[in-house]
């Protein structure tokens, strides 16, 4: 069992393998995704509204990150962990690489997410300068949600498709080593997968792109009101939670998942 790498990740998209993630906030859940053979977990700023009970991610700060990514990375034997970077934790280079450090150091991140587009270039650029893999992330950016409008399907009109597929490359360009991509057309996000050599992750994008990624209790049934469209219960058939992550990287692998009904045009 060996350790996973973001660059070993890249080798086996390359050669056309595809990969899983699923977030996780704590210790006992990292060794069950961890065992089950999950590739990626993420401390996604998502644990700002599944464990704290926010509206949104804004409040979620880097001690918050620190606290929860040092309880995974003690049950992260073989997955790559990978660390959200909250929101104005990366405003300026500064700022990115002072909180990076402690993302790294304390936490113990092997890789590290940030949402932006053209304006997270130069961070994106400093951040790998340094050694630090970074995760870009593109389409619907949680951290925006107030600029935003709301949680919406990014990318659908031809502008701002075409910005997402600029920003990807300029991304790719400044040395980011993974995209995630979040609520965006299964075709454009199929296309910005074919435009770049490093791996891309979906969540509601499809099924034409390189990894998945879910939010651990949207897809283990337990996020209150009503679970996004993209994402899917596996605990409902599986009947436990192990049974629910195998079932989960067996569909990612043989296809099933994302299915037509998780896709938005
Ligand atoms: O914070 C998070 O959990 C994420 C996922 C939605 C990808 O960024």
């Amino acid at each position: 069992m060996s350790k996973i790498t973001a660059r070993g990740l890249r080798e086996h998209t390359r050669a056309g393998g595809r990969f899983t993630c699923l977030t996780a906030y704590d210790y006992s859940f990292a060794r069950v995704l961890d065992e089950a053979g999950i590739d990626v977990i993420l401390v996604g700023d998502s644990l700002g509204m599944v464990v704290q009970g926010c509206e949104t991610t804004l409040p979620v700060t880097v001690d918050d990150m620190v606290y929860h990514a040092r309880a995974v990375s003690r049950g992260c034997r073989r997955a790559l962990l990978m660390v959200d970077m909250p929101f104005m934790s990366h405003a300026t280079v500064e700022q990115a690489l002072a909180n990076a450090a402690r993302l790294m150091k304390e936490g113990g991140a092997n890789i590290l997410k940030l949402e932006g587009g053209a304006d997270q270039v130069g961070i994106v650029a400093a951040l790998t300068a340094q050694g630090i893999p970074v995760c870009a992330h593109l389409g619907l950016q949680p951290q925006s949600v107030h600029k935003l409008g709301g949680y919406r399907v990014q990318g659908r009109d031809s502008d701002t498709a075409t910005r997402m597929i600029q920003d990807a490359t300029d991304l790719q360009q400044a040395g980011a080593d993974m995209l995630l991509l979040e609520c965006v057309p299964a075709r454009l996000a199929a296309e910005i997968t074919a435009r770049l050599d490093i791996p891309v992750i979906g969540i509601g994008a499809g099924d034409q792109v390189d990894a998945q990624v879910l939010v651990l209790h949207d897809m283990l049934g337990i996020t209150p009101g009503k679970p996004p469209r993209f994402s899917h219960n596996f605990m409902r058939d599986a009947g436990d939670i192990r049974g629910a992550v195998e079932a989960y990287i067996n569909a990612v692998h043989d296809g099933r998942f994302p299915g037509p009904e998780h896709r938005f045009e």
